[in-house]
């Protein structure tokens, strides 16, 4: 019997360039060729990119992937311009060669069933959340998403997602767009009312807890996208501490970048980051 190829598997290092680059309210969109990685995608890992000037390099979510194009298989990335290293790789035009390692870390996992899922993003961070909902909808789950940013400049399309959602709810604190107000403040009644099985978040710290506790209220599971600094982003410089509680219950410190960045909300120890 003639063998399956196998699936590619484990990151890559590879030279990639810039194909496109838009300004997208607050935030500055990236379309990369980087040959292997968007073969290897799944939703939730991310890209560690090389920036002039820096030794530590920049780890960016994925937002979503392209089989083909006029460039071949390409991804994308949302940069939000935190410091000199975003700032850099912001103002870059199409034609500019990066080194990008990737994906890495663990992704979110998949029910196995079609169940119901709430899907919660703040800011640039929700970048995930899009092609998750996607791998979710083929899987026939019931997807809610929600989307939260500080004003309407940072909020990330919704837009896109509504073929792949049963309902998008979009929160902004200053109330520019959607409804008033933070996801902590929404998130018990939120996840109450879609009947979530299980709850997938990606933010802040903040965003983050407020689902995992959401979840367990109501019994749900909890996926959460940590974000901490990550130097080197491949596991090798532990400089991204995430002290969880282990299966054996016993409290411990892991990688984020290699243990997480997706892990599950309860086994967060939210009161030690
Ligand atoms: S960023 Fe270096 S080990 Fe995680």
């Amino acid at each position: 019997m003639a063998e399956r190829p196998a699936e590619p598997r484990g990151p890559v290092h590879v030279d990639g360039e810039v194909v496109a680059t838009k300004r997208v309210g607050g935030y500055r969109h990236l379309t990369l060729t980087a040959p292997g990685v968007p073969e290897r995608f799944r939703a939730g890992s991310f890209v560690a990119v090389t920036v002039e000037g820096h030794v530590a390099r920049r780890a960016l979510w994925i937002h979503r992937v392209r089989a083909s194009s006029a460039f071949g298989p390409t991804l994308d990335v949302v940069v939000d311009v935190r410091g000199s290293g975003t700032a850099w790789l912001a103002a870059q035009p199409v034609g500019t060669k990066v080194a990008v390692t990737g994906p890495l870390g663990r992704p979110f996992a998949l029910p196995k069933e079609a169940v119901s899922c709430l899907l919660v993003g703040e800011g640039y961070a929700a970048a995930p959340l899009f092609p998750l909902a996607e791998r979710l909808r083929e899987r026939g789950c019931a997807v809610s998403l929600v989307v939260s940013a500080p004003d309407e400049a940072h909020l990330l399309s919704a837009l896109e997602a509504r073929r792949s959602v049963r309902s998008v709810t979009v929160l902004t604190a200053d109330g520019s767009v959607g409804q008033r107000g933070t996801a902590a403040d929404h998130l018990d009644d939120l996840v109450r009312r879609s009947r979530a099985d299980v709850v997938y978040a990606a933010g802040p710290t903040d965003v983050l807890r407020s689902a995992a506790s959401a979840a367990e209220q109501v019994g749900a599971w909890s996926q959460v996208a940590v974000e901490v600094p990550t130097p080197c982003g491949t596991g090798l410089c532990h400089g991204c501490p995430l002290p969880v509680v282990g299966e054996d219950g016993v409290d411990r410190v892991v990688r984020a970048c290699a243990e997480g960045p997706v892990v599950r909300g309860d086994r967060v120890r939210w009161d030690a980051l």
